[in-house]
């Protein structure tokens, strides 16, 4: 076999943390300092292959064609399209069926429950469908919904299937056939959890704080060495911040995220920490590094049990509340799928997408947060979870200590004003 000695040479063309906004000259051009994997950079292949790096297991499938969350981004939101049913095209039920329960493509049970004892978990975010054939709709009106349901449903959590190219005609055609041989009546369920609409809410895992119940406890414990590490400066965090994390950083993190002057950007915990560790002991503090995860849990466990009280009177930090606010409601992505689709509770929130149970973001989701994830053994901050929820729907990722991002955490902290910090948490 031939070897392929260029293959290192793949460069680097897409770094969405140096993002810049060319229209908006207040925010500086910020150079990520995030590990490797989550700048959200594409790598062109030799063979021309563009490739997204990503964590471990991560899709690396280049979303590039589709709207992110980066200010520079100025592609508008896809336009609503009419669409009619090809002709000469005969639908089939079953491969309708399994294109409905496809799990790369959809899953449509994500958000609908259709009968049968392989829809498992099927979801409560869009309506019940098991009768939807009684109600006698045109097959080419079924067809205009899934191609895009914008047209009947302007503010629709449906993704527009066939006008972002998700679903072929054929494909459609055959979905349409599917939802056609849904006829009551439907066999009652036995078991409560089958169904979304009854199903039981997830209970939480515990006392979060106790750390033979919560790894992370232990993870943020032993940031403690960090905290004491001398780095190549000479210094360490507890030089200058004397009587260790408990007193001195007491109260810190109920101020965060918030606007530091000092490098003209909105910060959180984890961002303040990527240059401050840096400037001040001269070792990194990566964003999405164990070290950053842990110091930030560590820091933000001195403020337990305090209120959050976040300030966003200042214009720098309106101005950043106000551009929070709107990737909040910013469609992007192959699914065009904004966070406030899921996070609402006149949308998602409270309802199950497949079998997780979506938070409502206007209540407040980020007191307790890193958190464990009991599901990867891991602990996750913010960043990740917002990577996460956008990724998997087609949307490239912004660089985890993005201004972007940043303005967005501090859109959703705003809720948890008032209420106490629970760090870490303990989630599925
Ligand atoms: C993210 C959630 C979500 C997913 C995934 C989803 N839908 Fe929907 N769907 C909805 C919601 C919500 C509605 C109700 C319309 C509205 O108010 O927005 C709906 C409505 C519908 C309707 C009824 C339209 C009407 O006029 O009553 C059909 C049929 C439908 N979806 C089929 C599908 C199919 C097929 C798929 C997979 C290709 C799918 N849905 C995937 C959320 C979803
Ligand atoms: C050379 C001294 C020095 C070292 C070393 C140092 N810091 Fe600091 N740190 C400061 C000073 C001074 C401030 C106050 C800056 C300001 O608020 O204007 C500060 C501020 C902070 C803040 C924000 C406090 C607030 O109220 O907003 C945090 C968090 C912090 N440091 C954490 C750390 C951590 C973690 C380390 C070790 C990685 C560290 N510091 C190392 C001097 C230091
Ligand atoms: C298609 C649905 C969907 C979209 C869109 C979505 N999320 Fe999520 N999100 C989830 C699911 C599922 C979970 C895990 C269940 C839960 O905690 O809500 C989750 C969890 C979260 C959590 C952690 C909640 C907790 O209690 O630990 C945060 C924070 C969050 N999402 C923020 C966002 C933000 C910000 C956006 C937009 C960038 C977004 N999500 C978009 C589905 C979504």
């Amino acid at each position: 076999m031939r070897r392929r000695p260029m293959r290192w040479l793949a460069v680097l063309v897409l770094s969405a943390g140096c993002a810049t906004a060319a229209d908006r000259p207040s925010l500086p051009r910020w150079t990520s300092r995030a590990v490797p994997e989550a700048r959200g950079d594409v790598r062109v292949e030799p063979d021309g292959r563009r490739v997204a790096v990503r964590y471990p297991g991560w899709t690396t499938r280049d979303f590039a064609r589709f709207r992110t969350y980066a200010y520079d981004d100025t592609r508008p939101e896809p336009p609503v399209q009419r669409a009619t049913m090809p002709a000469g095209v005969t639908g089939d039920p079953e491969r309708g069926r399994a294109l409905f329960l496809d799990r790369v493509k959809g899953p449509c049970t994500g958000c609908h429950l259709v009968p049968g004892d392989d829809v498992w978990p099927a979801g409560s975010v869009g309506p019940d469908l098991s009768t939807l054939a009684d109600r006698k709709l045109a097959d080419a009106y079924l067809y205009q919904q899934l191609w895009d349901p914008r047209v009947t449903f302007p503010k629709t959590v449906m993704p527009p299937w066939g006008a972002q190219g998700v679903f072929t005609p054929e494909e459609i055609v055959h979905l349409v056939a599917y939802l056609q041989t849904l006829r009551g009546p439907v066999v009652a369920e036995k078991d409560p959890d089958r169904n979304p609409f009854t199903r039981r809410k997830p209970v939480g895992f515990g006392d979060n704080l106790d750390p033979t119940n919560n790894p992370a406890v232990l993870r943020a414990e032993s940031a403690e060495t960090t905290w004491g590490r001398r780095g190549p400066t000479g210094k360490s965090c507890a030089d200058c911040h004397a009587g260790g994390t408990e007193k001195s950083m007491r109260g810190v993190a109920t101020r965060y995220p918030k606007y530091v002057e000092a490098y003209r950007r909105v910060m959180s915990i984890e961002d303040f920490l990527t240059v401050h560790g840096p400037e001040t002991t001269g070792a990194p503090l990566l964003i999405e590094s164990a070290a950053n995860v842990d110091l930030a849990m560590l820091i933000k466990m001195a403020s337990d049990g305090m209120p959050v009280v976040i300030d966003t009177t200042s214009a720098p930090a309106r101005a950043a509340l106000a551009r929070g606010e709107a990737t909040f409601h910013r469609r992007v992505g192959e699914r065009n799928h904004a966070c406030v689709d899921c996070h609402t509770p006149d949308r998602g929130a409270g309802k199950f997408l497949g079998g997780r149970l979506l938070g409502d973001a206007t209540a407040g989701l980020t007191r307790h947060l890193p958190t464990w994830r009991t599901s990867l053994n891991d602990a996750w901050d913010m960043r990740k979870r917002f990577q996460w929820c956008m990724t998997p729907l087609g949307a490239n990722m912004l660089a985890a200590d993005s201004i972007e991002y940043a303005e967005l955490e501090l859109y959703l902290t705003q809720f948890d004003n008032g209420k106490p910090l629970n760090v870490p948490g303990i989630r599925h």
